[in-house]
């Protein structure tokens, strides 16, 4: 079988030859196509393969149109927003992705994230200490469980909300259970998110939300832009002097935010969570190993399309 790596943020190269051993141990192909710059090359990666390891690459209708051999897409990674289940499904094409492998490289950023807005962006003036703050963790997956860990390194009150967590099991981990979300970030100054982007979270971080948040509020967006509600992220901005919004995935008013709330607004240029060596080697491997297993004995034990 022939299986493309198809990154337009390549994987760390111990993490491409990593995969390219568990691909070719197994007897299949690899090919890899990364930085492309026209979905073009894309279409015509995907012609001849039976599997694509993909990151956050758009794997669309007309991807899955042109891949008339393709039998499994391997997100390696936790989201699958970007790619197209259903057509996937009509296809009978399996879509799995890799959950956990990449969890703590994205909870690691957000403390880069949330120190860097607590000391004023390294301005130099008097900043604030993540001591003895609450954290609100919104969505308790496994990003949010490694959040919650490294908090209690840095000795925060650590709140979660999760409607499909039982409480007791965010209790278990010594993290205070929240009963909604309006209680979430009306009790946490600092929230920090790690919701999918589905039809039902779309927009849903808004300025109702957010405004009631106690003073010093810092939001920070490790998950993904869709989830905000832009226009309420600007109305907090006029509206409360103390806020800060610091993300890793780039809004669509980017250029609007960085002049007008210079000093309380930062976004990484390009999604980092997941770019460590450690992550793309854990989940690139595991999104190997899941295609061989799938053609070797069917599993389809992370399969994300029904
Ligand atoms: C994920 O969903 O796994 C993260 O957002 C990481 O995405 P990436 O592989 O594009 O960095």
């Amino acid at each position: 079988m022939k299986v493309l790596i198809a990154t337009d943020k390549p994987f760390a190269k111990v993490a491409v030859e990593g995969i390219r051993e568990v691909i070719t141990n197994a007897g299949h192909q690899l090919v890899l196509l990364e930085k492309y710059t026209e979905k073009q090359q894309l279409l015509d990666a995907v012609a001849e393969v039976e599997a694509i390891i993909i990151r956050s690459d758009i794997v669309d209708a007309e991807v899955l149109n042109a891949a008339t051999a393709l039998k499994i897409v391997v997100r390696a990674g936790a989201g699958y927003d970007n790619v197209d289940l259903q057509t996937a499904t009509a296809h009978n094409v399996c879509v799995m992705n890799t959950p956990g492998q990449n969890s703590n490289a994205v909870a690691e950023l957000v403390f880069g994230l949330l120190v860097y807005a607590s000391r004023n962006f390294y301005n130099g003036t008097s900043g604030a200490e993540l001591l003895g703050k609450k954290l609100g963790i919104h969505a308790y997956g496994n990003v949010g469980r490694n959040v919650a860990r490294v908090a209690k390194g840095f000795g925060m009150e650590v709140y979660a909300y999760d409607p499909y967590t039982p409480l007791e099991v965010i209790e278990k981990d010594g993290v205070k259970a929240v009963a909604s979300a309006n209680a979430l970030y009306e009790t946490c100054p600092i929230v920090s998110l790690h919701i999918p982007a589905t039809p039902e979270t779309k927009n849903t971080i808004n300025y109702d939300l957010l405004s009631s948040m106690p003073q010093g509020a810092i939001l920070v967006n490790t998950a993904r832009k869709e989830v905000i509600d832009e226009a309420g992220i600007v109305q907090m901005f006029e509206a409360r002097p103390d806020f800060k919004y610091v993300t890793d995935i780039m809004p669509a008013n980017h250029a609007d935010l960085s002049a007008r709330y210079a000093g309380r607004y930062f976004s990484t240029p390009k999604k980092i969570g997941a770019q460590t060596a450690e992550a793309n080697i854990n989940a690139g491997i595991a999104a190997a190993k899941q295609i061989v297993d799938f053609f070797q004995t069917g599993n389809e034990r992370f399969r994300v399309n029904k």
